[in-house]
């Protein structure tokens, strides 16, 4: 399938990269019997049904049915092709592909996406090696230093400098001879009005590089170092930068929110640098958009089901606006969400500055729920004279409606009731009434409406009800006899000889399975590596889905139950066919031409295989 990516490369990659590793990167992991699960970053759950198997080097979802080899998780993580997947392990572990391999069409779209994060490691490096010459950069070096930033947390976030003056790292690309439209696609320079030639996008500002889980520069943000304005200056999105999925800090902070099963959410770099300074390294920062469900699906993968996000917001108007308008996305993501208002003035940045790491921590800990804090914010808001608590019910009753929880809402309509000293009959009746004209919806619904991710699987349940179900591979395939003879082929390659012979999978009716079991065939039974060689010639998602639920679900064979099951294979083909003629003479009976023409052809069809197969028998 990619004649240009040698074989030999594939499997190097493949004995080098370990499936475990790799996911763990953005999927938090537990061991389970032989297997690792977690919760699939492919689509919402609640409990965990995402499965690695780290013998076979497969992962597989029972909620969502996807599943494949590590290229495939690669692929489908960052939107790859196959090719791509390849380039991007290789790189990780310094596996080298001959790039006369690849036609220079191939070279240009799959290197696109690497060109623009070295080019970005190379802007990084300048404006890292600016900020340390003490002459050009002492102005940046105070500022820093003014706000309490360490020299170890300057290396560690990679902090920088981008010089003032309009060329100074178009210069340096110069020289590197970098592409300037590459380097303008990176969003690092910007061409000027004339369209004669290019300047720097980021000049005599502090330089925040942006990382992704897997340490790759993606973007910069850029702060001036008095009150001109913009006082922050960002990248724009790019190939390699999407805002609404990215979140500053995170190749720090994922493996401490993994161990705490804790995150706490601010919107700033500085508060993000101020909160690792103070070694509440567990935090991360939004880059000036608003929460989306890629955000807590990010999260939720390095917490897990248990995790919860702290959001920490200043104390303003805006803050808690902010806070009401994440809180249906992480309703939608079953992930449990606090919310922590800090006094009027501060910022997570100055409160820790100001107060320390335990008075931070403590009044995180007395951060509220959302509902709690949905109360305290109305009570605040309107006060508690009648009128006051009139409206506080109005503010409340749709979110309550929308908790799909039923203890946890009578428990927040009892907690409600009593801050307002009234019955909590007549809550809970309020309540009612509005889940009834909500139509159940849930919070999420109800409040202002969102972009779903795409793969989430319709007819999942969103919000509530039971564990993801098994996924069911015979979902649209009525032969589960063609299933279990595909499974037994994986698991029991034994067997794989008497099928070819007897031209089993040539008779399957289910087009996808017999296309599977052909891939299936091809392999040789006795390779070690089977099942990865496999997967390679898989092309099309849906057949990776199918084959790494097939391997996952073991089962035990022997040779007697393996024979036995192409005997029944064999007798229902045969009875089919019986069935068929019985229904050609029940057409000719009614004169039904067009009927028998049509039984016959696909009768003749089947009959030309089914000939094959006696004579071999
Ligand atoms: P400091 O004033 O340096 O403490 O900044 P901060 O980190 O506290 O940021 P602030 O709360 O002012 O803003 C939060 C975030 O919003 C920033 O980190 C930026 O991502 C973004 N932001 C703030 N100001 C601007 C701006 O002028 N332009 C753009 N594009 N984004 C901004
Ligand atoms: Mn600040």
């Amino acid at each position: 399938m990619v004649a240009w990516i040698p074989d030999n490369k594939i499997k190097e990659i493949q004995h080098t990269a370990d499936i475990i590793d790799i996911i763990s990167e953005t999927v938090l992991l537990k061991k389970a019997g032989k297997n690792f699960v977690g919760l699939c970053p492919f689509h919402t759950e609640k409990t965990p049904s995402f499965t690695v198997s780290p013998a076979k080097q497969i992962f597989h979802c029972f909620g969502c049915g996807c599943g494949g080899d590590i290229f495939r998780f690669i692929m489908k993580q960052n939107g790859l092709n196959f090719p791509e997947a390849v380039t991007t392990l290789a790189g990780r572990y310094g596996i080298e592909i001959e790039s006369q391999q690849i036609s220079p069409a191939q070279q240009r779209r799959i290197t696109e996406k690497e060109q623009l994060l070295d080019i970005n490691n190379i802007a990084m490096l300048f404006f890292q090696s600016v900020l340390k010459k003490a002459q050009s950069s002492r102005k940046a070096q105070n500022y820093l230093a003014k706000r309490g930033m360490s020299e170890i947390l300057i290396d560690k976030f990679k902090l920088g400098y981008a010089p003032s003056g309009w060329d100074n790292l178009l210069k340096h690309l110069n020289q590197k001879q970098i592409s300037l439209s590459m380097a303008e696609k990176a969003g690092l320079i910007v061409q000027r009005k004339t369209k004669n030639g290019f300047y720097d996008r980021f000049r005599d500002r502090i330089i925040f590089p942006i990382l992704n889980p897997g340490n790759k520069i993606i973007g910069f943000g850029g702060r001036v170092m008095d009150d001109s304005l913009p006082k922050y200056l960002n990248s724009p999105e790019s190939p390699v930068y999407n805002k609404s999925k990215s979140l500053y800090g995170l190749h720090i902070a994922k493996s401490v929110m993994r161990e705490t099963q804790t995150a706490y959410l601010v919107e700033g770099y500085f508060d993000v640098l101020a909160l690792h300074l103070h070694k509440v390294n567990n935090s991360v920062a939004t880059l000036g958009t608003s929460m989306t469900d890629a955000h807590v699906q990010l999260l939720k993968g390095c917490l897990g089901s248990e995790g919860k996000v702290i959001l920490v917001y200043d104390s303003d108007k805006a803050g808690i606006k902010a806070a009401l308008r994440s809180i249906p996305i992480f309703n939608q993501g079953f992930l449990e969400v606090r919310i922590l208002v800090l006094p009027s003035g501060y910022d997570p940045d100055s409160y820790i500055m100001e107060f320390g790491k335990d008075l931070f921590l403590k009044i995180a800990a007395d951060a509220l729920g959302v509902i709690p804090f949905l109360i305290e914010t109305a009570v605040k808001k309107h006060g508690v004279s009648v009128e006051g608590k009139i409206h506080i019910l109005n503010d409340l009753i749709k979110p309550l409606a929308g908790l799909s929880d039923n203890i946890v809402k009578t428990l927040y309509i009892k907690q409600l009731a009593e801050r307002l000293g009234i019955n909590e009959s007549a809550v809970l009746e309020k309540v009612k009434t509005s889940s009834i004209q909500q139509g159940n919806r849930t919070l999420g619904q109800s409040r202002a409406p969102f972009k779903r991710l795409p793969d989430i699987i319709e007819g999942q349940p969103k919000n509530s009800g039971p564990a993801a179900t098994e996924y069911d591979v015979n979902k649209g395939i009525n032969n589960r006899i063609e299933v279990q003879l595909l499974k037994m082929l994986l698991q029991f390659p034994e067997m794989a000889e008497e099928i070819r012979k007897k031209k089993i999978i040539d008779l399957f009716e289910d087009q996808s399975l017999k296309a599977v079991g052909k891939i299936i065939l091809k392999h040789d039974d006795t390779a070690k590596e089977r099942i990865t060689d496999i997967l390679i010639q898989v092309n099309e998602e849906s057949q990776s889905n199918l084959i790494a639920s097939l391997l996952l679900k073991e089962e035990v064979w022997d040779h007697k139950g393996c024979q036995r099951l192409i005997e029944q294979f064999t007798i229902r083909h045969n009875r089919h066919q019986t069935d068929l003629l019985q229904k050609i003479k029940d057409a000719e009976a009614n004169n039904d031409i067009g009927l028998v023409t049509e039984i016959l052809q696909s009768k003749q069809n089947k009959a030309r295989q089914s000939d094959v197969l006696r004579r071999q028998n």
